[in-house]
């Protein structure tokens, strides 16, 4: 058995955990999000100040609940990659401080493979190969896990990230910040049949379309169109909650059919859906309805586990450690870093 106490800072949550194997013994969540809401989306410097302001409560609060004492940690992890630099910093100094003080190894961990983890905390007989589907705010990924550390990247976004596609989009309906889960509550009462959007497609050189990789900017620009010509041509207020619908709908549809495809074609039996955007209620449904018909299998980590947490963070530096995987107290924070570099984060 191994125990892991991890960090996560890399954007508005101040995260510590502490987890054994894949169990959560402890889980503590401080979200910015009411500050950051102030500014519609989230400010690097306040989150920096933020994180230095919250971290030392929340690691007492972290070894309080999981009532483990310094001795029966093996090691301390921090989320170093990608995010906000100043961030990153304040977790992984606080990590790298305790390694030191408490004579742990440290761990430094990507934080989308973090989120990959976030779903063997709930299914803990899941192993490797399957297609993850990675949708958060900054990235929207097809990868096929291999194995711990080892991935290859099939599809990715050529614009903006899904998470960011719904966080501008609610902006646009004056729905605020977070724009995931508003436009997901106020697509529960609209009809996602209301207006019909263009699903982004990226065409190849040799003809036909990219059957893995996504694009949201052009529905972006659509629904700002739409929004506009409703404007100039009804006076009264937006159908907000069809126009959240059928934006929700077409995103849903479109990663969906992406992910399907890739899993045929890879000959992959199992399919993972992980990152913020994986709480969506649409693109769960969406996505079970369709791996059922083509007899492949969903796994989804808890709605709490999707979006940022550290819990996720321990879980995959559990499985680094106990293959002898640790990092150099050298090792720097960076802001972006492709998640088949994860290796090199290692000795
Ligand atoms: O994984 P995450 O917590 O942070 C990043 O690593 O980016 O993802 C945050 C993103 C935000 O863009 C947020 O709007 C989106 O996930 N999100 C959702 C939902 N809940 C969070 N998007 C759609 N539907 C949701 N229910
Ligand atoms: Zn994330």
């Amino acid at each position: 058995m191994t125990s892991v106490l991890a960090i996560e800072t890399s954007c508005d949550e101040t995260a510590v955990a502490i987890v054994k194997n894949r169990y959560i013994l402890s889980s503590i969540v401080a979200s910015q999000i009411d500050i950051h809401r102030t500014y519609g989306g989230v400010v690097p410097e306040v989150a920096s100040r933020q994180h230095l302001q919250a971290i030392n409560p929340c690691i007492t609060q972290a070894l309080q609940e999981a009532k483990l004492n310094w001795g029966e940690i093996d090691g301390v992890a921090a989320t170093v990659a990608p995010g906000l630099i100043g961030a990153l910093m304040v977790g992984v100094t606080a990590a790298k401080t305790l390694a030191i003080l408490h004579q742990k190894p440290f761990i430094g961990v990507h934080h989308l493979e973090g989120h990959i983890y976030a779903t063997y905390l709930s299914d803990r007989d899941l192993q490797p190969p399957f297609l993850c589907l990675l949708v958060s705010g900054g990235h929207t990924s097809l990868i096929y896990v291999k194995d711990c550390g080892v991935y290859e990247m099939l599809g990715s976004t050529r614009d903006d990230a899904a998470g960011e596609a719904f966080d501008k989009v609610a902006r646009l309906l004056g729905l605020g910040y977070p724009g995931g889960p508003a436009i997901d509550r106020a697509a529960k009462t609209g009809n996602p049949q209301a207006f019909s959007l263009p699903e982004g497609k990226l065409s190849l050189p040799e003809g036909g379309y990219h059957p893995y990789d996504s694009s949201f900017s052009g529905l972006k620009t659509a629904v700002l169109r739409l929004v506009q010509k409703l404007e100039t041509e009804n006076k009264q207020s937006l159908p907000i909650n069809d126009l959240a619908a059928s934006f929700q709908e077409t995103v849903a549809r479109s990663l969906v059919k992406r992910t399907i495809t890739c899993a045929i074609d890879y000959g992959l039996k199992t399919i993972v859906a992980a990152g913020g955007v994986a709480a969506n209620s649409a693109l769960r449904q969406y996505l079970q309805e369709a791996a059922q018909k083509h007899n492949l299998n969903v796994q989804y980590p808890p709605l709490n586990l999707c979006t940022d947490n550290a819990a996720m963070i321990a879980c995959a530096a559990v499985d680094h450690l106990s293959r002898g995987h640790i990092s150099p107290l050298t090792l720097g924070v960076q802001s972006r870093m492709a998640i088949t570099e994860v290796m090199k984060l290692y000795e």
